[in-house]
């Protein structure tokens, strides 16, 4: 199969890919499209024969469920079932999160097919803040699954070069968005009656974003949480309340459904501590390679070095993260090591990534 990429840089070329993209997920073909996070390969989320060439082009197993993007706020009603005693509290996160980098577990209904909830009774969702896939949405009409457009277990892709490197052949169509704005996935968060469970760490951070509008939506209710009560929420959120006045990382949850081993670079990579003195015992001879986060790695002779951010900025490493872990990886290393960044905000979910690179080759 030939892959198509079709820029979307001046408004002529960005209408005809548009138009392109919508005919093609009509032919319930995938198309790989631009997010504000990674890229995605969507399909008509409604047709599973249309899903199910998602994970043929992925090799993905298919008890990983798919996030469905929604066009607009009423597919939301139409896909979930929100008891309830959560509905004010998931509006409140939707009004100030959406669109952008949140997805919601919520209860599902009839309408969504198996094949994208893994047969779950939940379904994940967002909706996307990208210009160009909110009008492949909107011409569309209809919720589209899309995972990051990479294969299975592989690093998400961050521009359209990388989609091409993963998926060349495989996928009919790559619309080109230029790089991607956060770099990192969404933050994924199941809503459990009225508690918030972080699913996966992304750019809307626990302690600040999700922690602050549930602490509004608390005190608005009367009841203004005690330290017990705050406690217990953060400890939900994956943070600990004494790590947050003390100002240090929080640990962070495991996430169920999600696997370990994820966004992995086939060469080896190890997590250090930082200014470590390395010695490369009983490797034998190699090429080493250093992703560090600020400032050049004085511990070894590295022959490829990338540096996240040198004056510190995590949403500079964030966005920047993994198309320097594939630069890496492009660089015919014996093994990378990486520096651990600062693990508050933003850096919660770096650290996430880069603690599954390294759990492949643990
Ligand atoms: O930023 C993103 O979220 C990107 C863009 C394309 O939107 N998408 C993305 O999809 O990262 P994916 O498939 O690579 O990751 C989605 C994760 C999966 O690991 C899956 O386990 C989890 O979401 N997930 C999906 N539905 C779920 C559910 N009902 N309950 C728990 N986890 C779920
Ligand atoms: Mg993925």
């Amino acid at each position: 199969m030939d892959t198509q990429l079709l820029a979307t840089d001046t408004p002529a070329a960005r209408t005809e890919a548009v138009e392109a993209a919508a005919r093609t997920l009509a032919e319930g073909l995938p198309v790989a499209v631009p997010t504000e996070t990674v890229y995605g390969l969507a399909a008509d989320a409604l047709r599973p024969e249309a899903v199910v060439k998602i994970f043929e082009a992925k090799e993905r197993p298919l008890f990983d469920p798919l996030i469905v993007h929604l066009p607009d706020r009423e597919w939301l009603d139409r896909l979930t079932a929100i008891p309830a005693e959560s509905r004010e509290l998931v509006e409140a996160l939707i009004a100030r999160f959406w669109p952008g980098p949140l997805t919601l577990v919520l209860p599902r209904q009839e309408i969504v097919t198996d094949l994208v909830t893994s047969g779950l009774d939940t379904v994940a969702v967002r909706m996307p803040a990208h210009p160009v896939f909110r009008e492949i949405l909107a011409r569309f009409g209809k919720p589209l699954a899309a995972p990051s457009a990479n294969r299975f277990g592989r690093i998400s892709p961050t521009t359209a070069a990388h989609v091409r490197s993963e998926l060349d052949g495989r996928i009919p169509l790559i619309v080109d968005g230029g790089p991607t704005e956060h770099g990192l996935e969404s933050t994924i968060v199941a809503v459990e009656g009225t508690h918030l469970r972080v699913l996966r760490a992304g750019p809307i951070t626990a302690e600040e974003d999700l922690a602050g509008v549930w602490g509004e939506w608390r005190m608005k209710h009367g009841a203004a949480p005690d330290e017990t009560e705050v406690t217990q929420m953060y400890a939900e959120l994956g943070v600990s309340f004494q790590s947050l006045l003390r100002g240090e990382p929080g640990a962070a949850m495991p996430a169920p459904g999600l696997m370990k081993s994820h966004y992995a670079p086939r060469t080896p990579l190890r997590l250090i501590a930082p200014g470590t003195h390395i010695r490369l015992m009983g490797e034998g001879p190699g090429t080493l390679g250093s992703l560090a986060f600020q400032r050049p790695s004085k511990a070894a002779e590295f022959s490829h070095e990338e540096i996240l951010s040198p004056t510190g900025d995590l949403r500079e490493a964030a966005a920047t993260l993994f198309a320097k872990l594939r630069r890496l990886d492009e660089a015919e290393l014996t093994l990378i090591l990486a520096e651990p960044v600062p693990e508050r905000g933003l850096g919660i979910a770096i650290m996430d990534r880069l603690r599954k690179a390294a759990a492949e080759h643990e």
